[in-house]
């Protein structure tokens, strides 16, 4: 078993931030060996970063320009240095909605993660709950994966299952299935926390407590 130290998370995403939430309030409760030292947003208003004001944590908005898809070239210069900046170790990506390019994942070598909602490999990308839905998947649920090159593609970490319903919508499967990613996330980065997580291949093997 590898040695606890607690982590020194940096947060990218690009939307409401429910998952960052859910990682403050593990912190809180001391089920989450880590601190956040800086959230970055490619969405100039984005509530993530009207989350992070309120804890009185550094939010940076970074211009992603001119990529639509990416964070790729100034953009992600300016990622990995304000993650530098801020003595960042872990990099975590809620609900943040481009592809990371090598660049920042050399800088940050196994150490950045992502939270996806669906059980990959099914319905990667974009709007996965939906893309279950429509698919008529009778489950869906979310993954946290280390982030490699691909879309959604990389080691799986931990996934958490949620039944779909006949009456379903787009936005209660989605509902439900976040609650189980506001679980899910912490205990993932617990994991890395205690150095329980060993990669081999596809597979994290993870190592008993
Ligand atoms: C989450 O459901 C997350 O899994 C998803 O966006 C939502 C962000 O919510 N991410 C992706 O779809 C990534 N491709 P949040 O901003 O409230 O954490």
């Amino acid at each position: 078993m590898g040695r606890m130290s607690k982590l020194c998370i940096g947060v990218l995403g690009s939307g409401s931030g429910s998952n960052m939430q859910s990682i403050l309030d593990a912190i809180a409760a001391g089920r989450l060996a880590a601190d956040v030292a800086c959230v970055i947003s490619d969405v100039p208003g984005a509530r993530i970063l009207e989350r992070a004001r309120t804890h009185q944590l550094p939010g940076v908005y970074i211009d992603p320009a001119p990529f639509k898809t990416k964070l790729d070239g100034m953009a992600e210069q300016c990622v990995i240095e304000t993650l530098r900046a801020h003595g960042v170790d872990t990099v975590v990506l809620a609900g943040f909605m481009r592809m990371v390019k090598p660049g920042l994942l050399r800088a940050f070598p196994q150490r950045v993660v992502n939270i996806h909602p669906a059980l990959l490999p099914a319905f990667p990308g974009m709007q996965a709950w939906e893309q279950a839905l429509k698919h008529g998947a009778k489950v869906a649920g979310c993954t946290v994966h280390f982030v490699d090159e691909g879309m959604d593609t990389g080691p799986i970490i931990v996934q958490r299952v949620v039944p779909v319903h006949c009456d379903d919508t787009a936005a209660s499967l989605h509902a439900r299935i976040q609650e189980q990613e506001h679980q899910a996330y912490p205990e993932a980065l617990q994991l890395l926390a205690e150095g329980r997580l060993r990669v081999e291949g596809r597979r994290v093997l993870v190592q008993s407590a």
